[in-house]
């Protein structure tokens, strides 16, 4: 079984950014966690993040005949793509999103999640933990 994790905008900061919120791990620490539960469970990941929507959107057009599974954090796009939502239908590879935080503590605008309707679901608010808990998921699904 082979997982795509994508991750949006401004994820490439964690570690500093805003870390009373995010945490104090970076996006490396976190993929490094992802990729030795990914050893335990025996399935293959391969990441990528980028600030652009396009680039995701591209990403996941591409993700097609490759990947069993999606695990994404759209981060801010989470709550204006349509284009990014669009893809994932389009795929139609089950897909996961994930959030550090939790979106429905914190302001009005991040309440609504354009993506999670084209999702097998969300996780959200646990922190890294949220991607480990999604990678579970997906095998528990499809492994
Ligand atoms: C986030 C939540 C989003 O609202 C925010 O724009 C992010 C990070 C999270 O992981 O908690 O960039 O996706």
């Amino acid at each position: 079984m082979k997982l795509l994790v994508i991750n949006g905008p401004n994820l490439d900061l964690l570690g500093e950014r805003q870390p009373e919120v995010y945490g104090r791990l970076t996006l490396k620490e976190i993929n490094e966690k992802m990729a030795e539960l990914a050893k335990e469970l025996r399935c293959e990941l391969e990441f990528f993040q980028s600030n652009h929507e396009g680039e995701i959107v591209e990403t996941i057009g591409k993700a097609k005949g490759k990947f069993d599974f999606l695990i994404i954090n759209p981060a801010a796009y989470t709550h204006t793509s349509v284009a990014i939502r669009d893809a994932i239908a389009a795929t139609g590879i089950p897909t996961i999103e994930v959030h550090l935080s939790n979106i429905y503590g914190r302001e009005e605008f991040r309440r609504k999640s354009l993506i999670v309707p084209v999702a097998v679901g969300q996780i959200c608010g646990f922190g890294p933990d949220s991607y480990l808990l999604a990678l579970r998921a997906a095998v528990g699904m499809k492994g």
